[in-house]
Formats: C-alpha cells, structure tokens, sequence
C-alpha cells in the first residue's frame, strides 16, 4: 500500500521574517488531478501507471480507499527514485468489492465527495468517513443528485459523514447543481459512467474540469456543450501510463511569497495552467505584479508550463483595489487565503459571493480573520466574504491554522512578510497537499 504521510496536527512552525524569495522550485503533483486518475483507473481495464502522484494525505486517502474497495495499489516504480508513481490494477466499470471497514476519506472532502459517485454504483454498502474537519462539511449536495440516480443515503445531522451509501443499478440524470462545485459535477459524471442512459451536468458557473479531461485521457467519449457537459453510460475505460502536472493552488503560496516581498523572483516548472484553476494569475497582475507564464505541453489534455513572478519593487506601496465576486469565485476558490495574505501586504482585497468558505477544510472566512486580525491585520469578516486593507505592517503572534492546510501556508506567507517569526500552531495540516512545503519555502528564502 502507498505509504500515508502521517499529519500531526498539534505541531507548531515558526516562520522567521524574510527580504524575499528567489529561486525555481517544482510543487507537488496536482491534488485534484491525482484524485481523479486514482478513482479512473480504479474504473479501467488494465493497469494504469500515474508519475508524480500528489504526495499528500489527501490523495493517500483515495488510494487507501480504493485499497478497502478491492482495488491493487502499489507503489512504484519511480524513474528517479523521489517523484512519487503510484500503480493501479483496475477492475473495470462496476468491479469493485464490498469493503469489510469503513472507507476513511481522513481530511478530504473530494475523496469522499467523488467516491461516493463511484461506490453508489456497486451493488453493495458502503460507509464514508473522514476526521474531525471532514465531518463538519455537508454532503447532501451529492446525496441530492445521487438520490435522483437510485442510489440511497443515510448521515448524520445536517448530512453530514459519516456517509453510508446503499448502492445499485443507476439511471442517467440532467442535473443543474445548486452550489458551484467540481466535487458535484464528478460525482454525477463518475456515476453517471457507470449509469443506464446518459448524464448531463449543467452548471451555472464554471468549476475546474478535470474529470472531463481525465475521462477523456481514459477512453472515454464526453460532451461538452457551453455550461453542460454529458456522459454516455457504460463506456469502458482504457488504462493509461500518466504524468501529473504540478498543483498550481500549492504554487499559488511561493508566487503570493514573491509578490508580497519586493525584489523577489520565484518560477515555479512544470505547473498545471488550466484555466480553470488559473485564476490566481490574473488577481496577481490587477493587483500590478509582473507574472510571466509559458505553456510548455500537455500532459492527458491538462496544459502544462512554467510561472514566473518578479517583483522589482516599483509597486512596493501601491494599494490597488480590487473587488471581486460570485463569478470570480471558482476559478480562485482555493487560493482565496493565500490572496488574503497577500493583501495584507499588498493592495486592498474585497471578495463577496464566497460563502462555500465557509464549508471547506474549516471556516475558511472565519478562522482566516480571527489569524490576519491575530497579526494586526486590518481585516473584516463579511456573511460571504472578507475585506483586507494593507499598510499595516504585521506583527509576531501565534495563529491556528483550525486542521486546514491552506491557513496553514497562509499564514506562513503572513510570516515571511511579518515584522517578527510567526508561530503557526497545527502547520502540519500543510502535509494534506503539500508535505514539504515549510522545506521549500526555507529554499527560496534569501
Ligand atoms: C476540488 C474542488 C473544489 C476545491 C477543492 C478540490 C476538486 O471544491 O475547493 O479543493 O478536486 O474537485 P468544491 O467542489 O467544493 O468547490
């Protein structure tokens, strides 16, 4: 079984302050992608080979899960010895085996989420579980469509884990999801592969699309029509040898570093620029930072290049202001912290339209301004968002990071940009995405 990094979440980092940040680092294989070659080729015929699997909890998590379902996973074989490769003896569509546990999806709310598509269509039960954060965050969004398609729930209060879901033969379903959320879209669509008829998700705002590109990479015929997307039940999947691309949100915390640090200069290789996930470049140059990317290829349909952040300093002091909202809000969902560290140094950032924060690893809108505001921040909370004003300097203090890898790296680019070391308390949250990121940030200290 591919080894589990094991978080412990009362450990504490200090983060001194630092001049800038220089270098060329690569981050680790993309969480969400990772996720979804797992659970297809979990689907596939034939024995799928993925390099550069995201070496995260998260993504062990899937793995473990697939394990508990039947599923051969092993580790191996690496081409250099340190870029985790991860392989997978698929059982084809419908094959999994009834697990004798529950399925612990640890901290991650897209194993359970997507997982929870695969299993309700198998003919068996299955429990869902997940830690402490995991159990706080609702699930009846996929319950929802899922329901609609044959299969049967029971949760906890407010639908939540842990999830037992009663699986079986599924129908098609045309769905238009209430919440913008990949999560659901790939639920449906994982279901909806192994469903009678066909499937059509319909979303309002766009979310990141790498299920339909990954099922794509494995052989399968997807329609994308404009907000819709479709999927023919019952195509076989094709095992495939894959590389992932590197996390873009893990890239977002050493670029928002560059940025918020004059006289920094940080490229980030072979990072994955999908559009859907990009959205953080373009905060980047309206807030007047220089960002240079190149697409270099494309690794199964996702692109793939380089990201360069340079700041010579000439916006040091500047405070642009930007507002930003509902329709903005997928395409940066997981970098809005990261955006808040940096307007604390730099600019003035209101966002609104984001209240699924609220429901992500912790609340993400309350526990990132109760941090900012424990440093001196001039931060606001509001129902849907936050408000972050710069130019005043951040002091010394201890902040949590509340079992939430991206406050935890966070508030760690609050530190660099700090008067004084920053403790942050639970810090190794941050091995959920990306294990070594307090190691990579001490290499692009200057
Ligand atoms: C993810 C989708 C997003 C994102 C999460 C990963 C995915 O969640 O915040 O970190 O892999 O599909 P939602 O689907 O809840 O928006």
């Amino acid at each position: 079984m591919y080894s589990v990094f094991s978080v412990d979440r009362s450990s504490s980092v200090v983060v001194q302050p630092a001049r800038r940040v220089l270098g060329m680092i690569r981050v680790p294989g993309d969480k969400s992608i990772s996720h979804r070659y797992a659970l297809l080729a979990a689907l596939a015929a034939g024995r799928t080979t993925i390099h550069n699997y995201a070496p995260g909890g998260d993504c062990a998590s899937t793995l473990q899960c697939l394990g508990a379902l039947g599923v051969s996973v092993r580790p191996g074989p690496s081409e250099n010895g340190t870029t985790p490769v991860v392989t997978i003896e698929g059982r084809g569509l419908r094959g999994l085996l009834a697990s004798t546990t529950p399925l612990d999806c640890g901290n991650s709310g897209s194993t359970m989420r997507m997982l929870a598509g695969v299993v309700a269509a198998h003919p068996f039960t299955s429990t869902l579980i997940g830690d402490r954060s995991l159990s706080r965050r609702p699930m009846r969004r996929i319950m929802v469509p899922l329901s609609r398609m044959g299969a049967r729930f029971e949760a906890a209060d407010g639908d939540r884990p842990p999830l037992t879901v009663i699986g079986g033969e599924l129908d098609g379903i045309e769905y238009v999801p209430e919440v913008p959320s990949a999560q659901v879209k790939s639920a449906v669509l994982l279901a909806g592969l192994q469903a009678r008829g066909r499937s059509r998700v319909t979303e309002q705002t766009p979310t990141r699309d790498h299920t339909e590109r990954a099922l794509v990479a494995f052989g399968a015929s997807v329609d994308r029509n404009g907000p819709s997307v479709s999927i023919q039940g019952g195509q076989p999947l094709v095992a495939l040898t894959a590389r992932v691309p590197g996390d873009f949100s893990s890239a977002a915390f050493p670029l928002a570093a560059a940025a918020a640090l004059p006289g920094s200069d940080v490229t980030i290789e072979d990072v994955g620029l999908n559009e859907t996930r990009t959205g953080f470049l373009e905060v980047l140059r309206r807030f007047g930072i220089s960002v240079e990317v190149e697409t270099t290829g494309q690794w199964q349909g996702e692109p793939v290049g380089r990201v360069r952040v340079r700041t010579d300093g000439s916006s040091a002091g500047t405070r642009p202001f930007l507002e930003l909202g509902r329709d903005d809000v997928p395409a940066i969902i997981d970098e809005l912290p990261v955006l808040a560290a940096l307007a604390t140094a730099h600019g003035e950032l209101r966002v609104t339209g984001a209240s699924e924060l609220r429901v992500k690893e912790s609340d993400r809108i309350a526990s990132l301004v109760e941090g900012l505001r424990t440093l001196g921040a001039d931060a606001d909370e509001l129902p849907d968002g936050f408000h972050i004003r710069s130019g005043r300097p951040l002091r010394g203090d201890v902040v949590h990071a509340h079992d939430d890898h991206r406050l935890a790296m966070a508030f760690a680019v609050c530190g660099l940009t700090a008067r004084e070391p920053v403790t942050i308390a639970g810090a190794q949250a941050a091995a959920v995405s990306y294990p070594a990121f307090f190691s990579d940030l001490e290499r692009l200290r200057a």
